[in-house]
Order: C-alpha cells, then structure tokens, then sequence
C-alpha cells in the first residue's frame, strides 16, 4: 500500500551557492565606514556554514570577491584582503574540527601570495573532511572561469592529448575551478538587488534563484532556513515536462 504514496518528503538543495550582498549599505545605515559591513558579513559566513548540515545542505559555496570587485577604492580591496586573511586565521582550526571542507574558486594570480599559501593550507587540513563542503569564490567570476577553462581545453588539444570532436558540455565543465562540486540547486542573492553579477554562469543554468531583501549582514540562520525550506516547494522541470 505504501509504495502506491507519492514521495512527500521534503527536498532540501543539496547545494546552495550564496551572493552575499549589501555589506556596505548595511554599514552606512549605521554611519559606519563599508569595511564595518564586511566584518559583520564575515561572522554571518561563520553562521550560516554552522548551519549548513542541519539543513541537509552539504555543499555551500559563497561569493566573496569577484573579478570585477579590484575596482572598488584600495582601501576596501586592501581591508578585505586582510579580512580573508584573518577568517583563515580564526576559523580554521574550527572548520577542521567540525567536518567543513574547504575549497576557494576564482583565479589565484592577482592575489598575494601570503594569502594564496593560506588558502592552499586551508584546503589541504580540510581534505578529509566530508560533513559540509564550503566553496570560497574569491576573484572569480564565471566569464573568467569560462576563459580559463576554454585556454585550457586549446592547450590539450594543441598538444595532442584531445581533439576537438570529444569537446561537449562535460568535457569543458572538467575544465571549471568547480569540476569537483554538483551544480547548485538554489542560489540566493540578498539585499534586494536581481542580478547574477558573473557568478557561476555555466553551473547555474538550472539552479533555482531566491532574490532576498535581507542584507547580508542580517542573514540570520533562521531567514537561511526559511528560504532552504521553501525550495522544497518548488518544481524543478530541468526543460522537461512532468508526465
Ligand atoms: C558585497 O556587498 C559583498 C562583498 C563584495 C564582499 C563579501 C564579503 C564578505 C561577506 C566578507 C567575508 C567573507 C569571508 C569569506 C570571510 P557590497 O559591499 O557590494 O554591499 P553594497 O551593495 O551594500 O555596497
């Protein structure tokens, strides 16, 4: 009797990929300068990954500076550079205990070196770690990525070791910074604003959107829930037509 039920079980995004957005209005509400909003940003990062594996979400990939961000005052770049540098610092021994894997997407050239080696460590204590897998887009952008994937792809085929009949759509994702991760169910955009802003273009293409008016630094666990929940609502067709 109970096979003939239909599966009513809720089904929570397996990933959730976060725009964290509005830092600096959230800072100048307060009369404060935008680095105020960034450190506040960075201890509700600390929120929401602990509240990641509650909510049957395992992987959570967050996107904290993009290729295009360079154009913000060098003070800003320059205070979330040591803001990245200092998150490593205070939370890695606490990622590492609690089952988070760590993994950082963009592209590691333009960033300082003492920060990139701090990354590379980051990643290599939480390899084992399989309960929540936390991805940090820092310099990415999708164009970018795509760029750097297609440079790639040519480079294997000039060089013999592909040819350009095996290139379809899984061939060039192997060639993503997230060739190791599920495309993302939901994405989550906070602060009002409907856009995209070049992240990931490519895994994205048949994720869910939730546009949240919440500034980032205002994101509690609960509102992170409320909106994880509500996906389980949600009919996802991939281009097809449910029978
Ligand atoms: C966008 O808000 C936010 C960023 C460009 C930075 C995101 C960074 C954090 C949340 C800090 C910590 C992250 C980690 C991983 C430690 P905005 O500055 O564009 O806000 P606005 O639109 O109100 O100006």
């Amino acid at each position: 009797m109970a096979r003939d039920l239909p599966d009513t079980t809720p089904k929570n995004p397996r990933h959730v990929a976060i725009i964290m957005d509005g830092n600096g209005r959230w800072a100048q509400e307060r009369g404060r300068p935008r680095l105020f909003g960034h450190h506040a940003g960075a201890r509700r990062v600390r929120e929401i990954v602990s509240a990641c594996p509650d909510l049957g979400v395992k992987y959570l990939t967050i996107f904290a500076f993009s290729t295009e961000n360079w154009k913000r005052t060098q003070t800003e770049v320059a205070g979330l550079m040591k803001l990245f540098r200092r998150y490593i610092t205070r939370e890695a021994q606490d990622l590492f205990r609690t089952g988070v894997r760590v993994r950082f997407i963009g592209d590691r050239v333009r960033l300082d070196e003492k920060l990139v080696r701090m990354m590379d460590e980051l990643e290599l204590l939480t390899a084992g770690n399989d309960t929540c897998h936390l991805t940090i887009a820092l310099n990415y952008g999708g164009r970018d990525e795509l760029t750097r994937a297609a440079k790639r792809l040519a480079y294997e085929i000039e060089c013999g070791r592909l040819t350009h009949k095996e290139v379809d759509a899984e061939t060039l994702a192997r060639f993503l910074d997230t060739h190791v991760l599920p495309d993302p169910d939901l994405v989550i955009r906070t602060s009002g604003e409907a856009r995209i802003s070049n992240f990931l273009l490519w895994q994205s293409a048949y994720s869910e959107y939730e546009f949240i008016d919440t500034l980032w630094p205002d994101f509690t666990k609960d509102i992170f829930a409320e909106v994880v929940q509500s996906y389980a609502t949600r009919d996802r067709r991939f281009g097809a037509v449910k029978v």
